[in-house]
């Protein structure tokens, strides 16, 4: 083993984030400017994690970090190297725990990281096969989606149990992202809309059929170069994802101020009940007033995301 670096970044669910886990199509795409890295040192002393969310021994660490514990636990074990000591340095410039796929983006980065370390070579189905070990430990029924868009390079267009494929971005157009300051619990989210189902099949399974068909309908507007109708299907992913209650009234109130300052479409992304929401700007000037009323509406924090990024390697 010597010392290795492994990468990753944020993702943004741009459409169908709910509807996913039940095998309907999500587009997501990578925030490469907001990085994580992970760099494993091989030590002769304990095993050893440093970063904002956790420090300390890894056999002391505890949820939400247990996940993360389980994957490089069967990560030294596959690579018979169970009571090596090490220190694993986490650099991360993503918020936690606010729908920008910090987990899987953390294990997506220790997973390279380790392969690094011993010299293994990593295909993309491996890499989100290990990806797995950690996002069900913490969150149960995970789609893969988050895993797959924070190890990419380019947006996805994603079926669960089906390879992600890359989705055509037109080269104009802004996405604003802002942080609402609250947690978005993913389990509790997640857990919500499986009771909904579980109690009212017939109500809410019409509901994710009808994310499915923003999410192909915002395809077909990618694939035209059509911000309009793309910004059309966002709005009505959102009210569907707000009638199975994973809104809040604070991604509601930033919104509503996104469409007041000329967005064309805005929804919350991720899991919800706290976290992110997007709003759709069609140029610069335009996302630049979104982030003024997003930020006089109370965001924590925004990002702007320029769609000829995702051209850029
Ligand atoms: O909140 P995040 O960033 O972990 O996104 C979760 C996305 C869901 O569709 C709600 C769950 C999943 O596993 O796809």
């Amino acid at each position: 083993m010597h010392q290795a670096k492994g990468a990753s970044c944020a993702k943004i669910i741009l459409i169908g984030e709910h509807a996913v886990v039940y095998g309907q199509p999500a587009i997501a795409l990578p925030i490469k400017s907001i990085k994580l890295t992970a760099t494993v040192t091989p030590t002769a002393g304990p095993q050893v994690i440093h970063s904002t969310f956790y420090s300390g021994r890894l056999a002391a660490a505890q949820p939400p970090f247990t996940g993360l514990t389980k994957l490089i636990k069967q990560l030294l074990t596959f690579f018979s190297a169970a009571q090596q000591g090490f220190d694993l340095m986490i650099d991360s410039a993503l918020p936690a725990e606010r729908g920008m796929g910090s987990s899987a983006a953390c294990a997506i980065a220790i997973i390279r990281a380790f392969y690094g370390a011993f010299d293994t070579p990593l295909d993309r189905p491996t890499l989100l096969n290990w990806a797995a070990v950690s996002e069900k430990a913490i969150h149960g029924n995970p789609s893969g989606l988050d895993a797959a868009t924070t190890s990419a390079e380019r947006p996805q267009w994603f079926i669960r149990g089906e390879a992600p494929k890359p989705i055509h971005f037109p080269t104009r157009g802004f996405l604003v992202i802002a942080d609402t300051g609250e947690i978005g619990q993913t389990g509790a989210a997640v857990g919500h809309v499986a009771d909904l189902l579980r109690r009212d099949h017939t109500k809410f399974q019409p509901v994710i059929e009808h994310i499915g068909s923003a999410s192909r309908k915002a395809a077909v507007a990618l694939a035209q170069d059509d911000l309009k109708a793309l910004g059309t299907q966002l709005t009505v992913a959102q009210t569907a994802l707000a009638q199975m209650g994973v809104s809040a009234a604070s991604l509601d109130r930033l919104i509503e101020a996104a469409i007041q300052a000329g967005a064309l479409g805005a929804k919350l992304t991720g899991s919800g009940q706290g976290g992110c929401m997007i709003a759709l700007a069609a140029d610069h000037a335009t996302a630049h007033a979104v982030v003024q009323a997003l930020t006089v509406a109370g965001a924590a924090a925004t990002w702007t995301y320029d769609f000829a990024e995702s051209e850029a390697l």
